[in-house]
């Protein structure tokens, strides 16, 4: 084989190569021309690679450098066009898989429409009826100032009360200019949002999510509590009594409700009370409204002076009620949910029999 001869076959060869990579279509016309070079029989690439060891010494050097320069190209084209034809191949089978999302859906045995939740079918339905009253909505973050959740509803630092909370408390880097920030264990730091940044009178109920370090039956560490405050010249107890026996009853869909207010403790109220209705427990079934029995609903009070004072409100001129409840107390007393935990484990079955389709969820919104 003369120097030319061989030169004038390798870039011939060459050219043929990256045509014929070039036209493979698949990775089975890509496997062919593999073969086509590369085969230990008959591939005419290994057949220059075997020519390598037969030639002169003086021949071999650069004849084995083209050689190795043509098998280096044919290796790189051929995976270059692997990497091509097999995303093809995954586009095909994405394309050939794919859901039509025009078709019906199917059901499966469950509710594939969804639900709403109780927790959020109850929250709806005590702003709506809060709404009736002439309260407004209004809403503070999870994550709170220690001097919003404790400090200006005067619990400061060392104050025993802050015990009965066992508080997550966020790493100290979150600390903002009050102090420490905690998630919050109560909706009451709402009450502080609001008297400091709107003037009275005030009509507010806030809904959300509290958190507290407990887990039981009637526990869970992130539960529901709405906040009410109305603050105004001359507001009384009357006042905070007659709201929430109105509240509860349309709560609860009964006309008669006996209800009692219990001489209790909290740092933010004084007088403080907590509330229960009359309730009847004949035959394991609790019976709202009526009987002998008496269920814990509900703390109130009579926004504490200091509190006020706190958030730059004259406790001279102005006066208030508080009042907070669990939301979650009430929905499994409305609709005999037994188990707290239930609420939160996102069962399917369970949504289905507890949970409210939209329609449902409006009928009992709107009244
Ligand atoms: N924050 C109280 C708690 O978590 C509930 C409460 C009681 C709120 C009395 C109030 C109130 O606004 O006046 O137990």
């Amino acid at each position: 084989m003369s120097d030319t001869g061989s030169k004038t076959d390798i870039a011939a060869l060459t050219h043929a190569v990256r045509v014929a990579v070039a036209a493979a279509s698949d990775l089975s016309a890509l496997e062919v021309v593999k073969i086509q070079f590369l085969g230990k029989k008959g591939g005419s690439v290994t057949a220059l690679l075997r020519l390598v060891g037969t030639l002169p010494e003086a021949e071999r050097k650069p004849f084995a450098a083209q050689v190795n320069a043509l098998r280096d190209e044919l290796d790189a084209l051929l995976e270059e066009r692997k990497i091509a034809l097999s995303g093809g191949a995954a586009d095909a089978a994405l394309v050939s898989q794919a859901d039509d999302m025009t078709m019906p859906a199917r059901r499966h045995g469950c509710n594939a429409a969804g639900t709403v939740h109780p927790i959020q079918q109850t929250i709806q339905e005590m702003v709506a009826i809060f709404a009736e009253l002439g309260f407004s909505w209004a809403e503070g973050p999870d994550v709170e100032s220690d001097w919003n959740n404790f400090s200006a509803l005067n619990m400061p630092e060392d104050h025993p009360a802050r015990q009965m909370q066992d508080t997550f408390y966020m790493p100290t880097a979150a600390k903002d200019n009050r102090g420490a920030t905690l998630l919050r264990t109560q909706t009451s730091g709402v009450q502080v949002r609001v008297m400091t940044s709107q003037k009275p009178p005030i009509r507010i109920v806030a809904p959300g999510r509290t958190y507290r370090s407990d887990y039981d039956q009637t526990h869970s560490p992130m539960f529901h509590q709405i906040e009410g405050l109305m603050i105004d010249e001359g507001t009384t107890f009357a006042h905070l009594k007659g709201l929430l026996y109105e509240f509860t009853r349309r709560y609860f869909g009964v006309d008669k409700l006996s209800m009692r207010f219990r001489p209790s403790y909290f740092p933010f109220t004084e007088p403080s009370a907590e509330v229960d209705i009359g309730c009847s427990r004949a035959g394991g079934k609790i019976k709202i409204g009526e009987g002998t029995d008496w269920l814990e609903v509900l703390g109130c009070g009579m926004v504490h002076p200091q509190v006020l004072i706190n958030c730059g409100i004259d406790p001279q001129q102005y006066q208030g009620f508080a009042f907070g409840m669990g939301i979650e107390r009430f929905a499994m007393l409305k609709h005999g949910i037994s188990d707290l935990r239930d609420m939160f484990n996102c069962d399917l079955r369970w949504m289905q029999r507890y949970g409210f389709s939209a329609t449902q969820s409006l009928l009992h919104t709107v009244r």
